[in-house]
């Protein structure tokens, strides 16, 4: 996710620093390959002087990468990492919390978004080469602190989609399961995981 993203936001016209792999190399590889706007870098360098830091973690990793970030006082945190089991087959936080709201609790001087984290990594490419075409695909996104809504709104466009503001960050509760839906829809039927979704509002009352 972070690697897809990064390359997305860097072609888009953002300033990435790729960082947080066991293999320099890669991070290297992955800013050379985004070509313009991009370096690799530590967590610390990629979170100095950011608007925004997108987490795109195993939720067991989330202790360590933040540990390594330092200072995230004030910062834009958009998030994809979902609170899943070390063997990845269920949800550690579900119904009553979510995983966002526990990264919220370890950074509360941050402001975190969750998006990103309802589609496949493997659309994200597709989805940005058509996005000039007007029926873009939905990308649910929740958060409590307007302004980093905003950011994460500004990327989500980027990469492609048309966001849908699902609301305060609580509402994660609702989104992380439904990644789960996506992830059966894409890697348990015979379509692939070339997926993504689509809301339409229909009747009079239909607001942008
Ligand atoms: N993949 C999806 O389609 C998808 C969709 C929705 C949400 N998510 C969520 O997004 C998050 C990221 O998923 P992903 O599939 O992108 O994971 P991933 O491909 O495994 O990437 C995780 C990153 O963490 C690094 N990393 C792992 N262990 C490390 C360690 N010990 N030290 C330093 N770096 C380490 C990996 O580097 P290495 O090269 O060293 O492995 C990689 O750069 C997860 O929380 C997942 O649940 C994923």
């Amino acid at each position: 996710m972070g690697g897809k993203l990064g390359t997305l936001f860097a072609r888009a016209g953002h300033e990435v620093v790729f960082s947080y792999a066991r293999s320099e190399q890669k991070l290297k590889r992955l800013a050379r390959n985004a070509k313009r706007n991009a370096r690799a870098g530590t967590p610390a360098e990629a979170a100095r002087n950011a608007d925004a830091l997108l987490l795109a973690v195993h939720w067991s990793r989330v202790d360590d990468v933040l540990r390594q970030a330092g200072d995230v006082s004030g910062k834009t945190i958009v998030s994809c990492s979902l609170p899943m089991n070390a063997g990845d087959t269920g949800l550690v936080i579900a119904h009553t919390s979510s995983g966002a709201e526990a990264l919220a609790r370890k950074v509360r001087k941050a402001h975190v978004v969750s998006a990103f984290g309802t589609v496949p990594s493997e659309v994200l490419f597709d989805v940005y080469a058509a996005k000039r075409k007007a029926r873009r695909p939905s990308l649910l996104y929740c958060g409590d602190d307007a302004h980093a809504k905003a950011t994460a709104a500004t990327l989500i466009r980027d990469v492609g989609f048309d966001p849908v503001d699902a609301g305060p960050l609580r509402i994660a509760r609702y989104l992380e399961p439904f990644t789960l839906l996506i992830a059966q829809l894409a890697y348990e039927t015979e379509g692939g995981p070339e997926l993504a979704y689509r809301f339409e509002r229909f009747g009079q009352r239909r607001r942008r």
